[in-house]
């Protein structure tokens, strides 16, 4: 399908133009994408009196979808038009939220094998393989915590099976305080948020204007106003691939909050993919594990694992670290929730957590996906799709399409129109963390927003870029 914006004449030809976009979709309930979302189980906005239950979706009893994520929303729509794994080749998979995971240039060989040892049969604890906990502290001290007095052991890690899991457990141990999180940010927080009916969501909304980053000064204010208790975020942050700690001191005066009464939970899944401006930085990660003075007293807590910066998404192998009075908390909501990571893959990992060979990787990784990141930009520019804030980390874009013409120019609806072309990307609304949902998902601060992932190889990026082309005519 092709969109044009259509000719002006005249001033009163652009008044008219101008009241027809006010009077159509103003509202979702005037969208043929928006409608297709709120069909789905579980997307039902909440709180709508009178409260109604939809016969088609609620037939188990005492069962409630908690509404899809993002990324099995977005397949299901591919599917419905047509994807599938045979066919999955002739598609551009730009929502994609893993990074590739084949060989790329002077990265340390992709493992091939793991070896079963008859041990390795048996349960793991809920909190890890105590040689893996002590590859994790030791690769953390080597990178970021050289020449301090304290250091993490073994007792301030806990391996979980993903990141969602340890989310899961974290989650699941926070009492019935505030906890805040930021619009935009990861999509699961939506879910595991509202799934611990304990702790009190508060969002936060983060400002393009201060390029996505969390504004200590407003954060601090909301603690003493507010009495935020836990701080959630993604940093580097998906979806809009800013993080703080890239520059200046920002991340070093979140971290300090940890010590001023504030539990700060960071999910440092992109740590890695940093994306230097000097050669003489390539290798280089951001972590607060660099700013924590002490590590048992500071209430700093950071989850990342293989998924990412490993490039191992099928692994399942990730970790949490923090004080070891909330490892032991995390054994116990691991011992109901999800019973402990995969252990032969467990043994698997530690030879890949040796310093030497991570600062590879890093190496490698960075070059990699920088050169992805410049050539999709270059590409967007061409389209006359400049992107606002052009990210300094992750994989993703934060792509605004409010210059395109209606409807394209709303997130969901050219997520709908480029499934016709074969390519998939993720809406923005998705990234809009709302436990109690939208009444009006027009309203979002990310409704004019899709993410596009440059995780996937090259030549697939090239293909969807291709299909925008098609697109955009
Ligand atoms: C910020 C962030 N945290 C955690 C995860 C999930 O990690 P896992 O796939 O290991 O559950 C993702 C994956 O998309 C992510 O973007």
């Amino acid at each position: 399908m092709h969109f044009h914006i259509p000719r002006v004449h005249s001033f009163t030809d652009l008044v008219d133009q101008v009241k027809d976009v006010l009077k159509h979709q103003k509202h979702e309930k005037e969208s043929e994408a928006h409608r297709i979302f709120r069909e789905a189980a579980g997307h039902n906005p909440k709180g709508v009196l009178p409260q109604t239950v939809n016969p088609d979706e609620e037939t188990v009893p005492g069962i409630q979808h908690p509404g899809s994520t993002g990324v099995i929303y977005c397949s299901d729509r591919a599917m419905a038009n047509g994807f599938n794994y045979a066919s999955s080749h002739e598609w551009a998979n730009l929502g994609q939220g893993a990074p590739e995971v084949g060989p790329i240039p002077n990265a340390p060989p992709r493992p091939e094998s793991i070896p079963l040892p008859v041990d390795s049969l048996e349960y793991a604890p809920t909190t890890g393989v105590k040689a893996l906990r002590e590859a994790v502290a030791h690769l953390y001290n080597h990178t970021y915590r050289q020449g301090k007095e304290s250091q993490y052991t073994y007792e301030n890690v806990c391996i979980v099976p993903g990141g969602r899991a340890g989310l899961s457990r974290v989650a699941a141990v926070i009492g019935d305080v505030y906890t805040s999180y930021q619009i935009p940010d990861y999509t699961a927080y939506d879910q595991v948020l509202s799934a611990f009916k304990r702790l009190v969501p508060v969002p936060t909304a983060l400002d393009p204007k201060d390029k996505y980053q969390l504004n200590i000064e407003q954060t601090k204010k909301d603690i003493q106003t507010q009495g935020l208790a836990v701080i959630l975020a993604s940093n580097p942050r998906n979806p809009t691939g800013q993080a703080d700690g890239y520059r200046g001191n920002d991340l070093e005066k979140l971290t300090a909050l940890g010590r001023e009464g504030t539990t700060v939970i960071l999910d440092e899944f992109y740590s890695w993919y940093i994306y230097h401006d000097k050669e003489s930085d390539v290798g280089k990660a951001v972590s607060a594990a660099k700013y924590v003075e002490d590590v048992n007293d500071d209430a700093v807590v950071l989850i990342d694992g293989l998924t990412k910066n490993w490039r191992l998404p099928g692994w399942r192998i990730c970790w949490v670290i923090g004080p070891k009075n909330l490892i032991t908390a995390l054994s116990q909501s691991g011992s109901f929730l999800d019973g402990g990571a995969n252990h032969p893959m467990q043994l698997a990992a530690i030879p890949l957590l040796e310093p030497g060979r991570a600062l590879q990787e890093r190496i490698a990784l960075q070059k990699h996906f920088k050169a992805k990141r410049d050539h999709i930009l270059a590409r967007l520019h061409a389209l006359h799709l400049d992107v606002d804030i052009p990210p300094t980390s992750t994989f993703y874009i934060w792509l605004n399409l409010e210059k395109l013409p209606v409807p394209l120019n709303n997130g969901l609806t050219f997520f709908e129109e480029l499934l016709k072309e074969q390519t998939i990307v993720i809406p923005g609304i998705f990234f809009d963390i709302n436990p109690s949902h939208r009444r009006n998902l027009f309203n979002s601060p990310c409704h004019h927003f899709v993410r596009l992932s440059f995780g996937p190889p090259l030549e697939d990026l090239n293909k969807g870029i291709s299909h925008f082309v098609s697109l955009l005519g």
